[in-house]
Order: C-alpha cells, then structure tokens, then sequence
C-alpha cells in the first residue's frame, strides 16, 4: 500500500488531522492499534477550546458540537467555603465548549467514513522504517498478515504508550517531566450538574471538580492516592468526600446516582523534544503530557495539529519545506506555555502530601490573588480559553 501521509492513531489528534489532509486532497491511512468500539469507549476530555472548535468546524465535523455542546462564559473556583466565579465573557470576550471528547472521536470517525478515506483497526505490531530517508514505510500486521505502507510522511498521533516516540534515537530525543504524587478519581453519572458552569475546589482534603457532560450528566472527579484501586471507591463513599470538598450550597445540590464509569488517572507533566526527526512528526499526547486540571491535553492535540496540517499543505501545495522545519519550534512555543498553565493549576488547587505550612500560606494567597485582581484573573481566562496559535 502507498499513501502520502501514514498517521498512527486515531485518537483526536489523529482524526483530526487525517481530515483535515483529506479534505485539501492530501491522501492518508490511518492505523490504529484497538478497535474503533474501543477508542470510543474511553472518556477522557470534556472542554473545547475556541481554536479547536475553529479546527473541527475546518474540519467540516462541527456541528453537532454547536448544537449539543454547552457555551461556558466562566468557570468557578471554590475555596475556604466560598466560590468566586470567573467570567472569560466579561473579561477577554471569550469562551469554552463543553462537549466530551468522545463526541468529538465519533464526529471525526463518522466524517472520515463519509469522505472514505481508509482506517486501519486493529493494527497490531507497528513498526516505523527508514524515517530518516525520503522514502519512510511503516509495518504492521493486521488480520495475521503482515502488510507494508510506504508514504512521504509519518505523523506519530498514537498517545503516550504509542511507538513513534519511541523510534526516534535517544541520542535526539530530550525528554522532561514531573510526576504529581496523587491522581484524579472520576465517574460518569446521569444527574443533572450541580452547578451551570465547572467547579475547580481546592479544599484541606483534596482537589474536587463538578464537570458535565450535557444538562443531564454530570462528570465528577475528586483527588485521590495513587495507592487507591477504583474497588475501593464506592459510589457512596465518593459522593460523601466530594459533598466535603464543597462549599455547602453546591453540596447540597450534588445528586448522587449510580455511575456508569468511574477511573483512576494519575498526573503527570511531560514533554519530549524535538516534535520532528527526519520524515516523522509527533502530535499529541505521543509528545506531552499535561495533567487534566487546566483542560489542555486534547486542545494542545488540536494546536500541534494545526501547525502541522500547515506544514504539510505549504510542502503539497506550495513547495516549500519551511512549514515542516519550522513545526517543532512553533508546537513546542505554545506547549511549554500550556504546560506552564497545566503545573501552574495543579500546583494551585490541590493538596501534596509533602506540603509544608509555607506552601500552604503561598497556596492561599496565590488564590486570594486570584479573587482579588483583575490582572491576575484576566491571565487565568486567556490561558484557560486558549492562547492563540
Ligand atoms: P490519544 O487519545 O491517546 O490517541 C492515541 C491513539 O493511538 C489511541 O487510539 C491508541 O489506541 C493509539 N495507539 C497507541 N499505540 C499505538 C500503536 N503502537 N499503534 C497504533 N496505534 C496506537 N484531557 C483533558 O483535557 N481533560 C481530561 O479530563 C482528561 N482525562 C484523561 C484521562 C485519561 C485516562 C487519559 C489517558 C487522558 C486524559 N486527558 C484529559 C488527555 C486527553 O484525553 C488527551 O490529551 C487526548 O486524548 C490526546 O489525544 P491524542 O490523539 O494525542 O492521543
Ligand atoms: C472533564 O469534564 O472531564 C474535565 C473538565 C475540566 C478539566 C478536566 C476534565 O480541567
């Protein structure tokens, strides 16, 4: 098989891009490891953006997104029994879409289905080839017969457990990284949320956040022990430490139901660099990780994407080569800054185990600064909607 673009994945930053190529008439295959069932069972991110929203409507796979996904002025922050909102509207004119990314996936597979380009599922062994060279293939078995698909380009979308990281030689790639000793417990429930827009707690017992999903379904998420195993969690004993971490009017309007999903995330920073090693390019996930608290993982999916569906349609359709040495600079300019944005939060909101009381004092007065300037909350909406590309 021949393409001009092999993308390995299709999670967001796959799907995106796949359609993105497909419609300027740039011929690509995807191959993704699991099945289509199963990337559309996982959820994962629930807030979208203004430039990802722009880049699904390019993608011509926006509209449900307008239609079912809630417009958020504002978000609140909760602390010492209080809430203070946040209203991006009033201050920089913005807004987030709250629409799940397993909305998103099913929007971008339908819309790839219907343009005909081809997905391999279930794609098993893959392994990348010459990418050093003009002519890069990539191998993998699919059915139990091995295949081959030679290409122009590669672009490495397979997550943070995928190959196309690590094909590119230790001697090229830097990688930096933290690790945050706690990780986020969430479930799935249909209740209504207990509050129109997102609650952020920071609370002595942990991190909390009321999220949504529709006017119907809540998406709810406590800070946890890593030591903790979902088993341990029933769905009574989350709702109790979550009404805990509450001020007491969201607590008292908190829901509980059965969940029908409830994980275990852990936290983590990382960043690989560079984003290009000869014909291969990482986007997504495949290259940084941010932890969830600022809602930056699937939007910095969609930003790489956008750099990179740039470069690929300056060498297709212009000629030039620019776009594609420029496009690990460019990604990783506004990676760092989210990734800033992500620690920043995370740092601000929730309890570390190790913290001494000076932390705790700087903890406090980081979010009464908060409360109390205009500045500071201007910079909070830009980085919470999304810094422009
Ligand atoms: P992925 O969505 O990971 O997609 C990569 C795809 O590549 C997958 O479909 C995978 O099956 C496939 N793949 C992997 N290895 C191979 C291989 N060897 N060959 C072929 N295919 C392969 N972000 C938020 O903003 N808010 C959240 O609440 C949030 N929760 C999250 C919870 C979890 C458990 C995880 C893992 C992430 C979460 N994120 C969240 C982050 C966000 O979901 C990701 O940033 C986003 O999915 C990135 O999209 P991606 O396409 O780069 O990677
Ligand atoms: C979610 O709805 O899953 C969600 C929302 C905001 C975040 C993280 C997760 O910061």
């Amino acid at each position: 098989m021949r393409t001009q673009v092999a993308i390995i994945g299709a999670g967001p930053a796959g799907l995106l891009l796949g359609q993105l190529l497909t419609r300027h008439g740039i011929d690509n295959v995807i191959l993704e490891l699991r099945s289509a069932d199963y990337v559309l069972g996982r959820v994962r991110a629930g807030v979208v953006e203004k430039g990802t929203a722009d880049m699904l409507d390019e993608a011509g796979v926006g509209a449900r997104m307008h239609s079912e996904g809630l417009v958020h002025d504002g978000v609140e922050l909760a602390f010492g029994g209080q809430r203070h909102r946040i209203s991006f509207r009033d201050l920089i004119g913005k807004a987030v879409i709250v629409y799940g990314q397993t909305e998103i996936t099913r929007d971008l597979m339908e819309g790839r289905a219907a343009a005909g380009a081809t997905t391999v599922y279930e794609a098993e062994d893959v392994s990348l080839h010459d990418i050093e060279s003009d002519r890069p293939k990539v191998r993998y078995r699919h059915k139990g017969v091995e295949q081959e698909l030679d290409c122009d380009f590669i672009a490495g979308c397979d997550g943070y457990h995928g190959i196309s990281r690590r094909s590119i030689p230790d001697t090229v790639l830097r990688t930096y990284e933290r690790v945050y000793p706690f990780g986020w417990l969430g479930i799935l429930v249909d209740r209504p949320p207990v509050s129109e827009e997102l609650i952020y707690a920071n609370h002595e017992r942990g991190f909390a956040l009321c999220s949504m999903r529709s006017p119907t379904r809540s998406r709810l998420y406590i800070q946890c022990s890593l030591e903790d195993r979902v088993e341990d969690w029933s769905d009574e004993r989350f709702y109790e430490e979550l009404k805990r971490r509450l001020d007491d009017e969201a607590a008292r309007r908190l829901e509980p139901g059965q969940s029908f999903e409830k994980s275990i995330a852990p936290l983590r920073s990382f960043v690989a660099e560079p984003l290009r090693h000869g014909r291969l390019f990482l986007a997504g996930d495949a290259a940084h990780i941010v932890p969830p608290t600022g809602a930056k993982g699937l939007n910095l999916a969609a930003s790489d994407v956008f750099y990179l569906w740039q470069a690929l349609l300056d060498f297709y359709k212009r000629g030039s080569s620019q776009g594609i040495d420029a496009y690990s600079g460019r990604a990783l300019a506004r990676v760092w800054k989210a990734e800033r944005f992500s620690w920043w939060m995370t740092s601000m909101l929730h309890r570390f185990p190790e913290s001494s009381g000076f932390d705790r004092k700087i903890q406090q007065a980081e979010l009464d600064y908060l409360r109390s300037s205009q500045a500071a909350q201007i910079s909070f909406a830009e980085n919470y909607v999304g810094l422009p590309y």
